[in-house]
C-alpha cells in the first residue's frame, strides 16, 4: 500500500512547495454498498462537512476547496438535491408536499445513490478529494425525527460510502436563526419543520426544530463517530480547526 511522502515539485526560478500525498487508507461501506465496486481502486478522500441550514457549510467549503486546490489536491463538490436525475423533481415534490414520508425518503435516497455512482465514486477512483455538503446523516436525522423507522433507514443508506471524515458544525438554534435571517431575510418551510406542527408560529418551530435535530444529530455521533466543530467561532479559526483535521486525515492519521 503507498505511503504517505511529502513530493518537492521544483520550477525554475521557485524554491520548491511540498504537495502531501494523500496515504490510501481502507475504505468501506456501511452495509451492502453498490454491488461491483472494489474499495481498494478508492484512492481519494472524501470529506463530509454536516450542519443545519445557516451553520456556515457553504463558506467553510469554499475556503477548504481554494486551500486544497492551492496545496495540489484536485477537488470535487457533491451535495444533496444535485443529482441531474431527480434533482428538479425533488424540487416539485417538496413544493408541492405532496409525496408521503417513505416516498420522500426514497427520492432523496434516489438523489444520494445517482451521486454516489455517477460522481463521488469514479472521483475517487481518480485519486480525487472529494467535498461534500451534507450526506446521509442529514437524510437520516431529517427522517429520525418524523418517527421513520431507524432500522429501515439504517438498511437503506447500506448503500453509501463510510467518509474519511465528518465535521458537523455545531451552532446553537438562537444563533442559527440570526444567520438565516441575515442571509435570507426569512424561513423556509422545511427547516422550520413546519409539515411537522410543532408550532404554528414559524419561528418557534424552527427553534424546536432545530434543537430535535441537533440532540438527533448528537444521538447518530455516537454510532458514527463523527467530528462535532463549535461553529459559534469566527470562520478563521473554524477553518484552522478544519484544516488541522484534514491535514491529518491526509496523512493517515485519522
Ligand atoms: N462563523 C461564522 N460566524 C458568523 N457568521 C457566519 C459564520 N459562517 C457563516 N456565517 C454567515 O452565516 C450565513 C450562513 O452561512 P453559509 O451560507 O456559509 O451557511 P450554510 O450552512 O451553507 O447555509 P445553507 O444551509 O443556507 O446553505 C452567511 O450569511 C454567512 O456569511
Ligand atoms: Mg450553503
Amino acid at each position: 500500500m503507498p505511503r504517505s511522502h511529502s513530493r518537492k515539485t521544483r520550477t525554475p526560478g521557485h524554491v520548491g512547495a511540498s504537495v502531501l500525498v494523500p496515504k490510501v487508507t481502507p475504505k468501506r461501506f456501511y452495509g451492502q454498498g453498490i454491488p461491483g465496486v472494489d474499495s481498494d481502486s478508492l484512492t481519494g478522500k472524501l470529506i463530509v462537512v454536516e450542519g443545519a441550514d445557516g451553520s456556515g457549510r457553504s463558506t467553510q467549503i469554499a475556503r477548504l476547496v481554494q486551500w486544497l486546490e492551492a496545496t495540489g489536491h484536485h477537488t470535487i463538490q457533491v451535495g444533496l438535491k444535485r443529482s441531474t436525475l431527480v434533482s428538479e423533481e425533488l424540487e416539485q415534490a417538496q413544493q408541492g408536499n405532496i409525496l408521503s414520508r417513505t416516498t420522500l425518503s426514497l427520492f432523496y435516497a434516489t438523489d444520494f445513490a445517482d451521486q454516489l455512482e455517477n460522481t463521488i465514486l469514479p472521483a475517487l477512483r481518480a485519486g480525487s478529494m472529494v467535498i461534500a455538503d451534507r450526506y446521509i446523516y442529514t437524510l437520516m436525522v431529517r427522517d429520525l425525527v418524523r418517527g421513520v423507522d431507524e432500522t429501515w433507514i439504517r438498511n437503506l443508506y447500506g448503500i453509501a460510502l463510510a467518509p474519511d471524515a465528518v465535521f458537523y458544525l455545531e451552532v446553537r438554534p438562537d444563533l442559527l436563526v440570526q444567520r438565516v435571517f441575515a442571509k435570507n431575510q426569512s424561513l423556509d418551510y422545511w427547516e422550520s419543520g413546519m409539515d411537522l406542527g410543532l408550532s404554528r408560529d414559524m419561528f418557534d418551530s424552527f427553534l424546536r426544530y432545530q434543537a430535535l435535530m441537533r440532540d438527533t444529530f448528537r444521538r447518530l455521533q455516537q454510532t458514527y463517530g463523527f467530528d462535532i466543530i463549535d461553529a459559534e467561532r469566527t470562520p478563521d479559526e473554524i477553518n484552522h480547526e478544519l484544516q488541522r483535521r484534514i491535514e491529518a486525515v491526509l496523512s493517515g492519521r485519522d
